[in-house]
């Protein structure tokens, strides 16, 4: 399998298709009641960072094959890198900076506590919040050297059509499963209402976090979870034909999880030490004392 580690010249996108991608999620999802902030808000010309996104998504799409999917789940589901305590894993994913937040610089660690303090500050059950404080530890597989277009970025089901409603659908023609009949119709290897645990999702965070913490956390956490970045569904509900009813419940949870991700940030840093213990006290009520990598 090829390890994309650099990019050649024609692979770097213009920056006029930044934009177009900032404006689509701002367009896409915006948050409910918020004024939307002005393009000139999103046109920073000085921010490098903003050709980059468009290129990772090429990437995503072109690499994220069926074949890819099950080599990575083979390797890394046997958890076998590393053993580490709770914090010291939160600790260690926070020696990362994240490629898919530009727009406000936080480090993950703080991305976390925001999004389960809003949950908390909502009254949910504690593994809810549980959920948002652990919901993205699943990004260390970055810093086990793997690309970020197989860490990060909406997830989508591989081994059937790709939806349109993807972002970017068009970067799935560089991908050699949509010339695959065996992958590119509309059920591919599937079955209608198969349910999504039969389904293969593109590979990252979410389905390695979930995986590690399949035995632990309650039902609608793990599909959370599992199924946070998969906009297409839980947003634009492009593969309902692979769902079942469990499915469909259940996504009622991953919807109401979407926005305590996406709009929970704020510029003003959560003091770590002060919510250290409660989260400690979450942990231990459900989670083993060690995480294994
Ligand atoms: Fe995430
Ligand atoms: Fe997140």
């Amino acid at each position: 399998m090829k390890n994309e580690t650099t990019f050649s010249a024609d692979e770097i996108a213009p920056l006029h298709s930044i934009e177009q991608w900032e404006d689509d999620v701002l367009e896409r999802y915006p948050e409910p009641g918020e004024p939307a902030k002005t393009k000139e808000e999103f046109r920073n010309y000085d921010n490098p960072g903003r050709d980059t996104v468009r290129e990772f998504y090429r990437l995503n799409h072109k690499y994220q094959t069926y074949d890819f999917v099950i080599e990575k789940e083979k390797d890394f589901l046997q958890f076998n890198r590393k053993e580490l305590k709770w914090w010291d894993a939160m600790e260690f994913l926070n020696t990362l900076v994240d490629d898919s937040d530009p727009d406000i610089d936080l480090d993950q660690l703080q991305h976390l506590l925001q999004t389960a303090e809003a949950i908390r500050a909502d009254g949910h059950p504690d593994w809810f919040v549980l959920t948002g404080f652990i919901h993205d530890m699943g990004k260390v597989l970055c810093l086990f050297g793997e690309p970020q277009w197989a860490v990060v970025g909406d997830t989508f089901p591989v081994g059937c059509k790709h939806s349109d409603k993807i972002v970017y659908p068009e970067f799935f023609k560089d991908n050699p499963d949509s010339y695959d009949e065996r992958y590119n119709t509309k059920y591919g290897i599937y079955e209608h209402g198969c349910g999504l645990r039969n389904v293969h999702m593109s590979w990252g965070h979410d389905e390695y976090l979930y995986q590690m913490l399949k035995d632990y956390m309650p039902e609608p956490a793990l599909y959370m979870i599992r199924y946070h970045s998969f906009y297409s569904q839980h947003r634009e509900n492009s593969y309902d034909h692979l769902l079942d009813d469990h499915d469909r419940e259940m996504f009622d949870w991953v919807r109401k999880f979407n926005p305590y991700d996406l709009y929970s940030k704020s510029p003003k840093p959560p003091v770590v030490s002060e919510l250290r213990p409660y989260y400690e006290d979450l942990i231990a009520k459900y989670l083993p004392s060690t995480i294994k990598l």
